[in-house]
């Protein structure tokens, strides 16, 4: 007995040495109301035999701080979805704490299993807002907000997930099948949410709502992009088979599996010729360092000794098909450094003087102080301020290849440059510099359905709200694009993560 007393204490006072001190304390200010599922209680829910207790409770405090940093601006603290980003955002940063998630291996209704959670992270939700981790976290982190966003609700206490549907084997597509699949499709009434070849687009009607309170939206099915689980065939037969839970698209569990794959075949049958452009991705931009004077001319023949990043770009709002992908350059001479966007826009949409339109935009964003590491990429934190710097098209800007009405006057007679240059520590606080700390100079090209947009400024200059680039070392940059044609403007916009620049 004495024993069991003795060996009982000792378990706990190794316990407490292990668990970090911050899990205890931080637990109570930042999560009340999460009654039964403090980290406290999970810890003392896992088996007291082992190491599984201390694992999982370092497993969950480093999933509480990869949370804090990486996903609270827009799931919020408790995770109830309302970060400070979510209000910019379509759809909506989820809130997580009904335990409802759409993309699972497991039947309708039911819980996501551990590795649904995984894959989501890791490969973010396309046409939305929500990124893709893998790129970033790596797979000891992913693994660990995965045990860290399970305690939003209490449903992954009180249930536990469900079996896998099974896929099982994929039958020929063929004409057969595709007939098959049309007649189906009809049949199921699937085109009343999506057009006749699941083309339609937009809200589907004030009385289709999701689990979360906001109207139902669906997005042309031709585009594979555009699939948040994924097009493959596999993935398509998942969504039909689990539907995406909390929203009006419901599961077809009931229908049989060769009927499944009959639907799977039609939709793919409408599939669009994806673009080659996703082929190679370098998430590194390298500022490669020359002789010759640089300057603002976009098609300047020094541009061709620059190596090419792709990088990648999300939409925070909009679901429509546009570019996602951007070619970035970058070079540097002793005393300046210049940046060439370049992205394909089958129209400049151009401010012209007298009315207002949406017009086509690029921004680079740099972190302000140099000695901050790393800040939110959706424009800052307080006190970790970014600087940016805005191109907008307005209509000093050279358009080749195509008809136009071209007016020379400039719309803001108070704007010398096409670009703008603007801090901001976290959305809704953006502000732009003053008249003399302007530096930036800009100047874009449309030619046969591509923008090439150069920025171009000092290396280093004398004002604390501005990024420096010293010759040493690397630099931290993350992009965003609008386009005019898909009235994006503001907030609605695509942006890519941080990327990382490199002074070879
Ligand atoms: C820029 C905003 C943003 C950030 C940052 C973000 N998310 Fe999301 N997340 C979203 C949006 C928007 C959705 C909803 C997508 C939808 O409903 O189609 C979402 C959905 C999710 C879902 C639900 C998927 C499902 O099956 O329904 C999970 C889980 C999730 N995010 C986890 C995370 C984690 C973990 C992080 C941090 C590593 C994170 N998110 C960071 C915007 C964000
Ligand atoms: C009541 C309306 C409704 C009906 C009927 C409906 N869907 Fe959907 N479907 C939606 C909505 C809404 C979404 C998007 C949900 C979201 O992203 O939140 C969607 C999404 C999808 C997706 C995209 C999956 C992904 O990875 O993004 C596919 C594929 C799909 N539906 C196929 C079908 C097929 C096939 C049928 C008929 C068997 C069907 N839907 C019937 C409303 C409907």
């Amino acid at each position: 007995m004495g024993l069991t007393v003795k060996s009982t204490v000792f378990f706990f006072s190794v316990l407490l040495f292990f668990i970090p001190v911050q899990v205890f304390s931080e637990s109570q200010d930042h999560l009340p109301g999460i009654k039964s599922k403090t980290i406290e209680d999970l810890i003392g829910m896992t088996d007291p035999a082992g190491g599984t207790a201390r694992e999982k409770a370092d497993l969950l405090s480093k999933g509480k701080i990869a949370y804090r940093q990486f996903c609270i601006h827009c799931h919020g603290e408790q995770g109830q979805g309302k970060g400070k980003t979510s209000p910019y955002l379509y759809p909506h940063s989820r809130d997580m704490t009904l335990g409802v998630f759409k993309f699972r291996s497991t039947p309708s209704n039911a819980l996501p299993r551990d590795e649904d959670l995984y894959r989501t992270i890791r490969n973010g939700v396309p046409g939305t807002a929500m990124p893709a981790w893998g790129d970033v976290l790596n797979d000891q982190t992913l693994l660990a907000l995965v045990e860290y966003i399970k305690i939003f609700s209490d449903r992954f206490q009180l249930e536990s997930p469900d079996y896998i549907m099974p896929i099982g084997l994929e039958p020929a597509f063929d004409r057969l099948s595709i007939k098959k699949g049309a007649v189906l499709y009809r049949e199921l009434r699937c085109d009343r949410c999506h057009g006749k070849e699941g083309e339609r687009v937009g809200f589907l009607g004030q009385e289709l709502n999701d689990a979360w309170g906001n109207l139902s939206k669906v997005y042309d099915l031709r585009w594979t992009e555009l699939y948040k689980r994924g097009a493959s065939s596999d993935e398509v037969y998942q969504t039909l088979i689990t539907g995406m839970d909390g929203t009006p698209m419901n599961a077809y569990d009931y229908v049989s599996r060769d009927e499944l794959w009959h639907l799977v075949h039609f939709l793919q049958s409408r599939y669009k010729q994806q673009g080659s452009a996703l082929a190679k991705m370098s998430r590194t931009i390298y500022s490669l360092r020359v002789s010759e004077n640089l300057d603002v001319f976009p098609q300047a023949i020094i541009w061709e000794q620059a190596p090419k990043a792709q990088v990648k770009l999300r939409s925070l709002q909009s679901i429509y098909k546009g570019t996602n992908m951007l070619t970035v350059q970058s070079l540097r001479n002793n005393k300046k450094i210049a940046f060439r966007l370049q992205w394909s826009d089958v129209s400049p949409d151009l401010a012209q003087p007298g009315y207002s339109r949406f017009l086509d935009g690029a921004a680079l964003q740099f972190v302000s102080k140099s000695s901050i590491q790393s800040t939110y990429y959706g424009m800052g934190e307080s006190n970790k301020p970014v600087n940016i710097w805005h191109w907008r098209a307005d209509s000093s800007q050279q358009v080749m290849g195509r008809e136009i009405d071209s007016h020379s006057m400039k719309l803001d007679p108070f704007r010398e440059e096409a670009v703008e240059e603007l801090n901001s520590s976290g959305f809704g606080t953006l502000t732009v510099q003053t008249l003399e700390d302007q530096q930036v100079q800009g100047k874009g090209m449309w030619r046969d359905g591509k923008w090439t947009v150069v920025f171009i400024r000092d290396l280093v200059t004398d004002s604390p709200f501005d990024a420096q680039f010293y010759a040493a070392g690397k630099a931290m940059i993350a992009l965003a694009l609008w386009d005019g044609a898909l009235k994006e403007k503001n907030a609605n916009k695509r942006v890519s993560f941080w990327q990382e620049l490199k002074f070879p």
